[in-house]
């Protein structure tokens, strides 16, 4: 079984950016971490980020064929894209969709996620630890799907 991790434009900047809001740890710790989890329940993950709208919604479509679920933090596209929400509903895979920050408590346009409706769950708030959420919740899903 394989998940793929999807990270959105700025994430590549964690651990320097707004340190107040999505804390001081790195991309690479995160992925790191979510490694470990993967492979006590045998999974294998892949990891992918970009800046561009157009290059995430090849890599979802990529995922079709190659996947078993997808974890997504599509970050500004949350609130933004529709590309990202078809290409989820293209390929009938299921997705977490994590923030790091609590997106409801921030500013009004950032309330709305056009993806939240297509995926399976969404988790956000809970800082980096939302990854690790979504593993164990990617790998409950996964073993419902197959048993
Ligand atoms: C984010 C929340 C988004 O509103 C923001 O644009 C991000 C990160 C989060 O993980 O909290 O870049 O997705």
């Amino acid at each position: 079984m394989k998940i793929v991790v999807i990270q959105g434009p700025n994430l590549n900047m964690l651990g320097h950016r707004e340190q107040n809001i999505y804390g001081p740890m790195k991309l690479e710790e995160i992925h790191t971490q979510m490694e470990g989890v993967a492979k006590q329940h045998q999974f294998e993950i892949e990891f992918f980020q970009s800046n561009l709208e157009g290059e995430i919604v090849d890599r979802i479509q990529e995922c079709m064929g190659e996947a078993d679920g997808i974890i997504i933090n599509p970050a500004a596209y949350s609130h933004t894209s529709i590309a990202i929400r078809d290409a989820i509903s293209s390929v009938s895979l299921p997705v977490v969709e994590v923030h790091i920050s609590n997106i409801y408590r921030r500013e009004e346009f950032r309330h709305k996620s056009l993806i939240a409706p297509v995926c399976a769950g969404q988790i956000c708030g809970f800082g980096p630890f939302g990854y690790h959420l979504a593993m164990i919740s990617m790998i409950q899903i996964l073993g419902e799907l197959t048993a």
